[in-house]
């Protein structure tokens, strides 16, 4: 969330655990709530200024349901191991599960307890219920594959919701090509008119690369999905833990190879990243085909009220701050990903603390890819083509001088002749004024010799489009199909499409 990343620096006030550290003084030995966690080899207390900069617990506590999930799993693993007996087991999960409820009641209460970081906030309350018991969890355990497997539950689990994001705006998307079966827009290259197309053909592009996108995070999850706990800080546990069957427990396909790794990349975070980034920028390019659709001189699309703002001074306009916002979002997610890149590139094996910067970048790139998600879903749902409009501007702009060149290369001229006639005859239709199917007999046979009077049904838009029924083309029936195996993918009813 934006308001917790953009945190005030100062808002620590708030914590008590600050203005008790700030009376101490930073040179004395103070009772701080990390104390129990490391503070046997201290002194001194924290400076407050140190604390502030070291803490986590402002971002982190977004992972305490993951962190008291691999608690639990941890817990029946030294007990497995011998750590622990049976009744102390049970006990510790008991509580445990408490703390998620109570969690799940009252979020903001991990942030209140002032700890270091999540893992600090679960073991102290754990100590705090249960005594002496609450010390003995993390037996073998050490923060650094704590850190390491929460994280990656909780990317996993948000992997998980943006490919059923995804899937919404796909079905969004199907069903407007549904709706727009029959609309015909010009298309564009260099945002010139090019050759005209159907809407649905569109609608489909962009179903396309969100399938990619769902499929990169789908292929990304299977390397997220690896248990690092039981590599301790950096080589490995000492306590004979089955680390298979506590991976299986803990949902992962696998526990890791080696200590060192597991502990210390995060590439798994970079993956998720890179594969939101992508789906970003396909999130932008559709909100930026919008943008100028919508504009009045396209006028191709009508964005729904519910999706626009106005202006304050302006009564007239109706703005499209959805789809300028996606467009915006995609440039701090592809920020998140360029930071988490910069951060590692350069750390040694194994754990720094520096890897405690990967959290709030992925935090916020899940953040705003799901938001994007979800409104463009709802752009998509409540958008309006202008048919009429769009098929006077596709039949404008001589986007039927290829199917003119194509006519003449019928006739059996080369195409490279046929192209330069062409080109001719629109500068002569340019001149005039009109289009090229308004153009006479005899002004067609200005430039070319072999037209008759069957050119006026090949320069319709129905005949051009019809002559796309390649495969991936524009052709109506070759997009029929195409939405209907999508809608039939998706579970959505089909409409019956009319013949254009
Ligand atoms: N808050 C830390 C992080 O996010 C947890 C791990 C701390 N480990 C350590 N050895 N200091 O990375």
């Amino acid at each position: 969330m934006p308001a917790k990343r953009r945190r005030n620096i100062h808002s620590h006030a708030a914590n008590p655990a600050k203005s008790a550290a700030s009376k101490a003084g930073a040179k004395s030995s103070i009772a701080q709530p990390n104390a129990q966690l490391w503070g046997g080899r201290f002194e001194h207390g924290a400076d407050p200024l140190f604390k502030l900069f070291n803490d986590s617990l402002p971002f982190d506590h977004r992972l305490t349901q993951q962190d008291i999930a691999g608690s639990i799993g941890w817990a029946k693993a030294i007990t497995a191991a011998g750590v622990l007996t049976l009744p102390e087991c049970e006990k510790l999960i008991n509580a445990l599960e408490q703390l998620s409820d109570q969690v799940t009641r009252d979020p903001g209460m991990p942030l209140r307890s002032g700890q270091e970081d999540v893992h600090s906030f679960v073991e102290s309350w754990l100590v705090e219920k249960l005594g002496p018991l609450g010390k003995k969890l993390h037996t073998g355990r050490s923060r650094n594959d704590q850190v390491a497997t929460d994280i990656r539950l909780w990317t996993r689990a948000q992997v998980d919701a943006r490919i059923g994001e995804i899937l919404a705006l796909q079905r969004a998307l199907v069903t407007l090509a549904q709706r727009e079966h029959a609309t015909i827009i010009p298309g564009y290259t260099h945002v010139q008119r090019a050759q005209p197309i159907l809407a649905a053909h569109w609608c489909m592009a962009y179903f396309e690369m969100l399938s990619r996108d769902a499929a990169r995070l789908a292929d990304a999850r299977t390397r997220i999905n690896i248990c690092p706990l039981g590599s301790a800080a950096l080589a490995g546990t000492t306590y004979p833990i089955d680390r298979e069957t506590l991976a299986e427990d803990l949902g992962f396909d696998a526990a890791s190879d080696n200590s060192l790794d597991a502990t210390s990349d995060r590439d798994f975070a970079l993956e998720t990243l890179a594969a939101a980034s992508i789906c970003a920028v396909h999130l932008s390019r559709l909100a930026e085909d919008l943008v100028f659709y919508a504009s009045q001189e396209f006028a191709l699309v009508e964005m729904h009220d519910s999706v626009s703002s106005g202006s304050s001074l302006m009564p007239q306009k109706k703005n499209p701050d959805a789809a300028e916002l996606i467009r915006g979002k995609s440039g701090r997610i592809i920020g998140d990903l360029v930071g988490l890149l910069v951060t590692l590139k350069g750390l040694p094996l194994a754990y720094n603390k520096d890897l405690q910067e990967d959290k709030e970048g992925l935090f916020d790139a899940m953040d705003h890819l799901s938001i994007s998600l979800r409104i463009a879903t709802r752009v998509i749902e409540t958008l309006k083509f202008r048919p009429e409009n769009a098929k006077r501007a596709a039949q404008g702009g001589y986007s039927n001088a290829t199917d003119l060149a194509d006519y003449l290369v019928s006739k059996g001229v080369p195409f490279r002749d046929a192209h330069e006639e062409v080109g001719k005859l629109v500068r002569h239709a340019l001149a005039a004024g009109k289009p090229l199917e308004d153009l006479t007999l005899d002004e067609f046979r200005l430039h070319t010799k072999v037209v008759g009077k069957d050119v006026y049904k090949w320069l319709t838009l129905e005949a051009g489009l019809a002559k796309r029924e390649v495969r991936g083309g524009t052709g109506p029936k070759t997009v029929a199909r195409a939405v209907a195996a999508a809608a039939a993918n998706l579970g959505i009813k089909t409409v019956q499409v009319r013949r254009h």
